[in-house]
């Protein structure tokens, strides 16, 4: 773990939150390459599970909503964690997440209070007035954004069940010991799908999301993925079912994302709480049903981590990010062989343009510091998938070098047919 947190620093990957002011618990800030990483993850997940197929439609809601909102939806009264104080040196911990018993405070006494609710919602005051009808809450989740939008969209795309909701966006959470590096931080980004269905047909989508949901791990290169059932008195209280996808993290096998049969308990409160009418009018049978959910959900930085932990590799002295090119935040480093011949230079330049200028998100790079060897380790260890060089055999037959990051082998490759050759490989 720390090597992954030392290289995402140093490579640009991600920063603590606030760093020359010392830092805030819980908040780590995305640099050049981090971006690149979860543009590209979020970029496959509304690829897979929203534009490549029929039936589901993206929304974008806000992340301040009517506080009736939480109240219908449980989070008020049921979105808290039970939390315990040292009675020595005050640190608050997660009573469920220490032995209290014989579990270490940070003075080394096991000596706690009794152990209360903590409610993990962010409140703030929405205009100037400070008073209990202006407060509002930072959402915890994306998922009520799209249950109040449930009608808005039956009316205007006319959708046939089943089908789903996906929405990617931030959400926060008051977290008693947010902790390991981005797995658990204040402020984090779901991609969550809400499924609507028939309720005779939930198991059906349950099983089907299941199976697209472990696809995905796999295509995104996660090893070490597993599920958990979880068990009734551990799930949200809207959930029928649970099915957690966990990771095997260097702390401990935790939570990844998480599957929930969600039934029909949000569309039914917003209903009684908002007195508007959230069915679906069901042609086959006549009849106006509320449709029961099936819900996805799936944190960006959860993702990014376990991408980062899967690809780590150690070969020899190289350290190697095995990325999938499609999520390498480059595709292609471009080189000349050596720096001080303005031709090979020229021509270096030339290509990493033509590259940069072609429509195939390859996002190249020019570097021509230090030498080769130097420059191919470095890209290796931010998962640069090829590396490009021109020599001197460029400039008689235009020909280039392509070192494959995983084998280090190389192959010479005409630079006319450069972008077909990587936009082939680009899986
Ligand atoms: N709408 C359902 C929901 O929010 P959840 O299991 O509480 O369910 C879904 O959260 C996903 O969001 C988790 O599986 C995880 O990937 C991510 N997540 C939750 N809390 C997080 C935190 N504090 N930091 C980072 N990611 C978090």
């Amino acid at each position: 773990m720390e090597k992954i947190v030392s290289l995402c620093k140093r490579r640009g990957f991600v920063f603590p939150g606030s760093e020359i002011y010392g830092g805030l618990a819980g908040t780590w800030d995305l640099g050049p390459m981090g971006i690149g990483l979860v543009d590209n993850i979020k970029r496959e997940w509304l690829r897979r599970f929203v534009s490549s197929r029929e039936d589901m439609y993206g929304v974008k809601s806000s992340i301040l909503m009517n506080s009736k909102i939480w109240e219908a939806s449980g989070h008020i009264n049921f979105f808290v964690d039970p939390m315990v104080d040292c009675k020595k040196c005050k640190s608050r911990f997660r009573a469920d997440k220490i032995d209290v018993k014989n579990g270490c405070s940070n003075c080394g006494a096991h000596d706690f209070t009794e152990a209360r609710s903590f409610n993990m919602m962010f409140k703030t005051h929405a205009g100037p007035v400070e008073d209990s009808s202006t407060e509002v809450y930072l959402r915890p989740e994306t998922a009520q954004g799209m249950f109040v939008n449930f009608k808005n969209v039956l009316d205007t795309m006319r959708p046939k069940l089943p089908f789903g909701l996906a929405q990617v966006g931030r959400a926060f959470r008051n977290e008693i010991t947010p902790g390991n590096f981005i797995f658990r931080t204040r402020e984090f980004e779901q991609m969550e799908v809400e499924y609507f269905v028939r309720e005779q047909d939930w198991k059906k989508y349950f099983e089907m999301w299941h199976k697209e949901m472990r696809a995905w791990a796999e295509d995104l290169g996660i090893s070490g993925v597993s599920d958990r059932e979880v068990p009734e008195e551990e799930r949200a209280h809207y959930s029928g079912r649970t099915v957690d996808i966990d990771f095997d993290y260097p702390f401990g096998r935790e939570e990844l994302w998480g599957l929930a049969y969600r039934q029909d308990f949000d569309l039914s409160q917003h209903s009684k709480f908002s007195g508007q009418e959230l069915t679906y009018h069901d042609e086959e049978t006549k009849e106006k049903i509320t449709p029961h959910v099936i819900e996805p959900s799936f944190g960006l930085e959860r993702t990014m981590l376990a991408v980062l932990l899967s690809a780590y590799h150690e070969d020899g002295d190289r350290t190697v990010l095995k990325l999938k090119p499609k999520l390498a935040p480059y595709k292609v480093a471009v080189f000349p062989l050596v720096a001080n011949k303005p031709q090979l230079v020229e021509k270096a330049r030339e290509i990493f343009l033509s590259l940069k200028a072609g429509g195939h998100n390859l996002n190249p790079v020019f570097d021509d510091r230090g030498n080769i060897g130097k420059r191919y380790y470095a890209q290796d260890e931010i998962g640069t998938p090829w590396c490009v060089t021109v020599d001197y055999q460029t400039l008689e037959d235009d020909t280039v070098t392509v070192r494959d990051r995983d084998t280090a082998e190389q192959e010479r490759v005409s630079a006319k047919d450069l972008e077909t050759y990587f936009v082939d490989r680009l899986l």
